[in-house]
């Protein structure tokens, strides 16, 4: 297993190319088993997880190859209706999205309970809810999802979720926009992703209203057609890459990041001492005067998104002053914790709290990474720290950031990647 050899004190200076964001990629990367027509994506970034679900996909008998202008066109006219196994959701949880899909399609589905990770138990309870608010009738049984329809198409319905969760609200609006009749989603998440994925189905012919709000309502249709769509940019590698600058004390100009997708964020690390303008090739983010420390509260969208918070809390370790984190979306998003704490950082958690007291300096050492973001954490730290830094497991910043060293690298940081 690769790892980064890290040594800090560089500030980070120039420009980074946001990448297609992972998180709308794989949702629209399954809706292609909606239509009996190709799919084609433009921006879909290179990514281990996106890699993943594209085998997944290749299992349900959609084939997938990059165009010359770097799109993905995306088959499914030889989808057929394969049971989604255990050794690959286990590996990446975001496979369920292919469940709403599958069912909505061919009127059942088998599909592998993704089973808990590094940062929670993740249950899929709201998506199989939803499905049955659709009419299809979803059991659980050996650690496998099995949805029936019994021949009959899915029908519309009103979806209350009890939490606004991502993955639940777009499983309800893949099936849903084949059903017959009205869907009503209540209480659905309104992140960028799901507006991202509300456009790409209706690029497909799908009916769809209130996409980023509450409330979105979905008119079933009978068919999906041949679409192009392309990604939004990766909203949680611009805010990386904006804590990379604050933390280095640098200048970074995000090429395609859009500030209203990071407003919580923007408005954070301005509270820390950084300034953050939009520039006309996306976001410009610079610190020149002190790190301050500062509160914040992971939250739903558009809160403080929880994916940033390992970053923040490195930020927050070289910020003279005191920091509390509360962690408010996952139950163990803490994995960082310890190995910021073999860097010098000193973090005292109080369940799903942490209290970071800002320290003069930190200092190399060999960590390990747990998980995407988590990884990303240690690194951001890294740059900062005194002396060397080894962050072993790489493969997890490989599911989630494209050719992260080689950028950083372009910006003045010293990182190697070095093979095990
Ligand atoms: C999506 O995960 C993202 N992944 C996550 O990004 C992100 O952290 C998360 O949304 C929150 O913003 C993708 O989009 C592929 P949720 P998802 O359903 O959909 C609970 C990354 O690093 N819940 O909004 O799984 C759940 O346990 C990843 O890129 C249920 O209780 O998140 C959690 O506490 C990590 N029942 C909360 O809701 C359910 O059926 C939010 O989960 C579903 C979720």
């Amino acid at each position: 297993m690769d790892r980064l050899v890290i040594r800090g004190g560089n500030q980070l200076k120039g420009s980074v190319q946001i990448h297609g964001a992972k998180n709308a990629a794989l949702p629209q990367i399954a809706a292609a088993l909606l239509a009996a027509e190709p799919l084609e994506l433009g921006n879909v970034p290179d990514l281990l997880d996106v890699t993943t679900m594209l085998g997944l996909m290749q299992e349900l008998g959609v084939t997938a190859e990059r165009e010359t202008g770097g799109s993905l066109l995306l088959d499914p006219r030889g989808a057929r209706n394969a049971q989604a196994p255990y050794e690959i959701v286990r590996r990446m949880r975001a496979s369920i999205l292919v469940l709403g899909p599958l069912v909505a399609r061919f009127g059942s589905a088998r599909v592998s309970l993704p089973g808990g990770c590094a940062i929670g138990a993740r249950p899929v309870d709201l998506h199989l809810k939803a499905l049955t608010a659709l009419g299809a009738r979803v059991e659980v049984d050996a650690g496998y999802i099995t949805a029936e329809t019994n021949g009959r198409r899915l029908r519309g319905g009103r979806i209350i979720l009890t939490s606004p969760s991502v993955g639940a609200t777009e499983t309800a609006m893949m099936a849903a926009a084949l059903a017959q009749g009205e869907t009503e989603i209540v209480n659905a998440a309104r992140d960028p992703e799901v507006c991202d994925l509300a456009l790409c189905l209706t690029a497909m012919g799908a009916a769809i209203e209130g996409a980023g709000t509450h409330r979105i309502q979905i008119e079933g249709v009978d068919s999906l057609h041949r679409a192009r769509h392309d990604l939004i940019a990766d909203r949680i590698e611009a805010g990386t890459y904006a804590i990379a600058a604050a933390i280095t004390g640098g200048q970074l100009e995000l090429i395609d990041a859009h500030l209203e997708h990071l407003a919580a964020v923007g408005a954070v690390l301005e509270h820390a001492g950084a300034q953050i303008w939009p520039t006309d090739r996306g976001l410009m983010v610079s610190r020149t005067g002190p790190l301050r420390a500062v509160d914040v509260v992971t939250e739903p969208y558009p809160g403080f998104p929880t994916d940033l918070q390992a970053q923040f809390m490195a930020l927050m370790a070289v910020a003279p002053g005191a920091s509390v984190i509360r962690e408010t979306i996952f139950e163990s998003r803490f994995m960082h914790v310890p190995e910021l704490g073999r860097l010098g950082a000193n973090i005292v958690l109080q369940g799903t709290t942490a209290l970071v007291r800002g320290a003069a300096k930190l200092h190399g050492a060999e960590v390990m990474a747990t998980d995407l973001r988590a990884s990303v954490g240690l690194v951001l730290a890294g740059l900062v720290a005194e002396g060397e830094t080894v962050v072993h497991r790489i493969y997890h910043l490989d599911r989630g950031y494209e050719a992260l060293d080689r950028k950083l690298v372009q910006c003045g940081a010293d990182i190697r990647r070095v093979a095990q």
